[in-house]
């Protein structure tokens, strides 16, 4: 196949690279390093690229921004793809803030701006597109909760699989960013659903890895781990700590693309996340990763929670394995926490 993926630098970019060129595809990778602007020096993705072209066959890479939507045209009349993975993205609830109208460019007009490529160029490509759980916005924190002694889980038996693709994208409040991925979200499945384009939308938990280039305002496991090995001062926002994530690695989200190319199913959202058992609470996290480091990690708290932010989120899994049975969650937590620490310690030891 040939194959399109945007943000291919980045945690999930970087991982459909590795994974659809090891299969022997021809992956063409885009990414204008846009996160270092966002984030500043630590969000710099160069090492990733750097490091994708030296395990990789086939893969070439373009700095090209997916805002240039001549540039984008361009691309897609000299390429015919057959499948697009759509990863690049303003990724940070907390950033958008600060810059509202570049967010909504790269988010929803970016987006936009590939569909419509894909609807001209390669119609019967499949276009998978990386949405977020944000679009519930905080309609999430509305389920019954109980606490437990060291996080928020729900209180209704019947919430126990978390939260399903029927709770409501409006009406809720879901900060800027996701106020920019619901405009690319509906986009998305309306090309699937009115012009039948084979998109599907994938509505992330929390993804993790190694190749995340972990920052404050984004990629929470990664950069918690970071300021362990570091040393450096974490702040927990709100919720007593007890506020609980589901934690999936980048594998597992690749998969499930993969899973979908093979049977594509037009304008379809799927919650995706590490479901209930790689689900932790903030207090949780900082014990397992204290453990798995050895060293203890200097955290603050603030009483102020982040605007919009969810209190419990477990992704409810059970849509996405009904159309997919062969999807599993491979990686456990313990697993990825691992995976996260070792880079981080080795870069540690040889800088000291
Ligand atoms: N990481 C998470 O926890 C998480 C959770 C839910 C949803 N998502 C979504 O998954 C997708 C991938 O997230 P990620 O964690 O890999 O993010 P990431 O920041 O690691 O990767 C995104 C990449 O896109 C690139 N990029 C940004 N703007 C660009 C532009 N205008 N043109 C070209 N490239 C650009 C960045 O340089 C970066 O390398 C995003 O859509 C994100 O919103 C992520």
């Amino acid at each position: 196949m040939n194959i399109l993926v945007t943000g291919s630098s980045g945690l999930i970019g970087s991982e459909a690279v590795e994974h659809f060129d090891r299969q022997g595809h021809c992956v063409l990778g885009i990414d204008n390093n846009m996160r270092r602007e966002f984030f500043g020096p630590a969000g710099d993705t160069t090492w990733n690229l750097e490091r994708l072209k030296q395990v990789t066959r086939r893969f070439v890479h373009r700095q090209l921004d997916i805002r240039d939507r001549d540039g984008l045209f361009a691309l897609f009349k000299e390429r015919r793809f057959d499948l697009i993975i759509h990863c690049a993205a303003q990724p940070s609830h907390d950033k958008a803030k600060e810059i509202p109208l570049v967010d909504f460019e790269v988010n929803a007009l970016g987006t936009l701006n590939l569909l419509e490529a894909t609807r001209q160029h390669c119609p019967e490509a499949v276009f998978i597109m990386m949405s977020t759980n944000k679009v519930y916005g905080d309609a999430p924190n509305e389920k019954p909760l109980k606490e437990l002694a060291t996080r928020y889980d729900y209180a209704d038996p019947a919430d126990f699989e978390g939260i399903d693709e029927t709770c409501r994208i409006d009406r809720t409040l879901h900060s800027i960013f996701g106020a920019s991925k619901v405009a690319a979200d509906v986009m998305a499945q309306e090309y699937g659903r009115y012009f039948g384009l084979k998109v599907g939308i994938f509505r992330g938990g929390c993804l993790t890895g190694p190749s995340h280039s972990g920052v404050e305002l984004h990629g929470f496991l990664s950069y918690l781990v970071k300021v362990a090995v570091t040393g450096q001062p974490y702040t927990v926002y709100g919720y007593k700590g007890k506020q609980v994530r589901d934690n999936i690695h980048s594998y597992d989200v690749i998969r499930a693309m993969e899973e979908y190319a093979a049977h594509p199913r037009p304008g379809e959202v799927y919650n995706l996340g590490g479901g209930r058992a790689n689900s932790v609470s903030m207090l949780e996290a900082i014990d397992m990763i204290e453990q798995i480091t050895g060293r203890n990690l200097k955290w603050v708290y603030n009483d102020q929670n982040r605007v919009g932010d969810h209190i419990c989120y477990i992704s409810d899994l059970r849509k996405l394995r009904s159309h997919y049975p062969n999807l599993s969650i491979t990686r456990s937590l313990d697993v990825i926490l691992n995976q996260v620490v070792a880079p981080q310690m080795a870069q540690l030891c040889t800088r000291t």
